[in-house]
């Protein structure tokens, strides 16, 4: 069965980012100009989806006017011959692409919000999108998953090699064998280990691909870490009764979902930007001179 359907959850308290997130939905902090959500929806777009539901919170209405026309903002630019901007504008209209919202209650976690979806999705296999990773590379990430997919027919995890001290932070994979290049047979898929207790360095990021007996799983699914109901805890049971392989990502992956992640991601984008990269380039060079030279002057002259 073809895959062409997606869901963003996009309901997360997103607590990382109070205040900036407590009327606005994480998923709508911009990189330069461009909100997080939005980058996803164009990956989705670049990798044949047809479909997306994005799964809100409270105070979310800031993604559905997102990729809604704006009637008035659009006359005006108009009027005033901003084409550039108006093209822009409208490229943000997702054209091409059917996208639904649904609420979710609670923020019961991640897992609880996937259950939210299982109408839309029916029977059909279908990718989850986290708007906390954005990802990089000659063939989009979901892309690869989906190319995976129709080899393999099982539902399939994007994984990626993170400094070990990090690991906590993540699902983390045991992985059993390499049965193909960068394709794992998965013993267990652990939620947030313990560094010391880490089955590998290979942690899920924020693209997965799942088969609808998903939905089963996650309907008799128990809250775990955190006391959220754990996607990656419903995909380990997935996994005693059907494969779920890992797909280790070798692009470029930004994590967003942290303050210096989003920083740094701000400035990687903005230094490919063309309207602001050379003046960023040497605003860069120059603050990383007088860093030195700050950080100079704080040490002891050497005898
Ligand atoms: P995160 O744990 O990164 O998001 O969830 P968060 O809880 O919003 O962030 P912090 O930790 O408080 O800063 C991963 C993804 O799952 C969604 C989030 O919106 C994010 O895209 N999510 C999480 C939900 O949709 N519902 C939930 O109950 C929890």
């Amino acid at each position: 069965m073809k895959v062409r359907k997606a869901v963003i959850p996009a309901a997360g308290l997103g607590t990382r980012f109070l205040p900036a997130t407590k009327a606005l939905a994480k998923e709508m902090l911009p990189i330069v100009d461009k909100p997080t959500i939005q980058f996803i929806v164009e990956e989705a777009k670049a990798s044949g989806i047809e479909d997306i539901l994005i799964i809100e919170g409270k105070g979310k209405r800031s993604i559905e006017d997102h990729f809604d026309s704006a009637p008035e903002l659009e006359q005006n630019l108009q009027q005033k011959g901003k084409t550039k901007l108006l093209n822009l504008v409208n490229q943000t209209t997702a054209a091409g692409l059917n996208i639904y919202y649904i609420r979710q209650p609670y923020p019961n976690g991640l897992g609880d919000a996937i259950r939210y979806a299982k109408s839309f999705i029916a029977d059909e296999p279908f990718v989850v999108m986290l708007g906390d990773d954005l990802m990089s590379d000659e063939v989009p990430l979901t892309k690869q998953l989906i190319n995976e997919y129709e080899k393999t027919h099982a539902s399939i995890l994007a994984v990626k090699k993170v400094p070990h001290e990090e690991v906590s932070a993540y699902g983390v994979i045991d992985p059993q064998s390499e049965v193909d290049t960068g394709l794992y047979n998965v013993n267990k898929f652990v939620e947030k280990p313990a560094v010391e207790d880490a089955p590998s360095d290979l942690a899920i990021i924020g693209r997965y691909l799942l088969t609808p007996e998903i939905f089963d799983v996650l309907a008799k699914q128990k809250p775990g870490k955190g006391g959220e109901v754990q996607l990656t805890d419903a995909i380990d049971t997935l996994n005693q009764t059907q494969r779920v392989f890992a797909h280790e990502f070798k692009g470029q992956r930004y994590d967003v979902g942290n303050k210096f992640g989003y920083v740094r991601t701000n400035v990687e984008y903005g230094l490919e930007h063309p309207e602001i990269k050379d003046e960023l380039r040497a605003y860069i060079l120059a603050t990383a001179d007088r860093l030195r030279k700050e950080d100079a002057a704080k040490k002891p002259a050497k005898k």
